[in-house]
Formats: C-alpha cells, structure tokens, sequence
C-alpha cells in the first residue's frame, strides 16, 4: 500500500518521465530534420526507454492498489544550436532526472515503505548508466568536432543504438 504522499510522488515522476520522452522525441526529430539519422536513431531509443521508464512506475502503483493520476506534459523545446548543444541538454536533464529520484528514495525511507524503496533501486542504477552515456557522447563530440567527418563519424555510431525491449515484451 502506497502513502499518499508516496502516491503523488510517483505520479508526478510518470509525469517527469513521459516529458524525457517527449523531449528526446523532439531532438530525433531535431536530429532527422538535420541530416543526422545516426542521432535520430539514438534518440529515439532513448524515447522508447523514457516510455519504459514511465510504465513501470505506472504498473508499480497499480501493484500497490494506488491510483495514476495522468497530467499535462509540458511543451519540450524543438530548436538546438548543433548535436552538443542537444547532449548538453540532455546530460543537463538527466542529472535533474537523478536529483528527483533520489528525493523519492529520501521520501520512501521517510514514510518507512520499503517496497517503494526497493522499486527505485532500479531508477537509481539507470541514472548512473544514462549520465554516464551522456558523458561519454560529449566527450566523443569534443574530440570530434559538430561538423564535417567527425559529425558524420559520431553520428554512424550513434546509428548502432539499439532498443532492447524489457524481457516481459519480447515474449
Ligand atoms: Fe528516465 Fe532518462 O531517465
């Protein structure tokens, strides 16, 4: 059973995670729009996780008898500078992800529910993955460069990113 303040909480964090996958919808669109497919591709995996993210907290609640309570997504923004301006936004996002999630944790271990606890365990591995992706895509455009071979190099390898479907999915 969830507290209510546990309940309101984890339903403002679908909120937060169907706006990440709006956002990163908007920069592979952004990324299409560019010429950059590799980009497009990778971004729109990470749409798909973002999504993934925002059903399992979704199944969660309703694991616990509570109630989604489904709000307004926020408008994301549509026009980047180039790529490392879209990456510094999304490691700039991430961190805010991770702030707020730690906050849940704060607050599960204030109202004593250690399920809810246990849950978030999962978000707090993810974070550290999803910072550190981010990180080392910065640094590959820093030695790369946002224009010319090094974009077009960057952006190839971005086309490899692959979207792996939690297991539950591929059945
Ligand atoms: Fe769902 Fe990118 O955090």
């Amino acid at each position: 059973m969830l507290s209510k303040k546990i309940e309101k909480a984890l339903n403002e964090q679908i909120n937060k995670e169907m706006y990440s996958a709006y956002l990163y919808m908007s920069m592979s669109s952004y990324s299409t729009n560019n010429g950059l497919p590799g980009f497009a591709n990778w971004f729109m995996v990470q749409y798909k996780e973002e999504m993934e993210h925002a059903m399992k907290i979704y199944d969660y609640v309703h694991s616990q008898g509570g109630k989604v309570k489904l709000m307004a997504i926020t408008e994301p923004i549509s026009d980047f500078k180039d790529p490392m301006d879209m990456f510094q936004r999304t490691l700039k996002h991430e961190q805010f992800v991770t702030k707020c999630i730690n906050e849940l944790v704060d607050l599960s271990i204030k109202e004593k529910d250690h399920a809810t606890q246990i849950f978030l365990q999962w978000f707090v591995t993810e974070q550290i993955e999803e910072e550190g992706n981010d990180n080392d895509i910065i640094s590959k455009l820093e030695l790369a460069g946002t224009k010319g071979n090094g974009l077009f190099m960057v952006d190839k390898e971005l086309s490899m990113r692959v979207y792996n479907p939690p297991l539950k999915e591929k059945n």
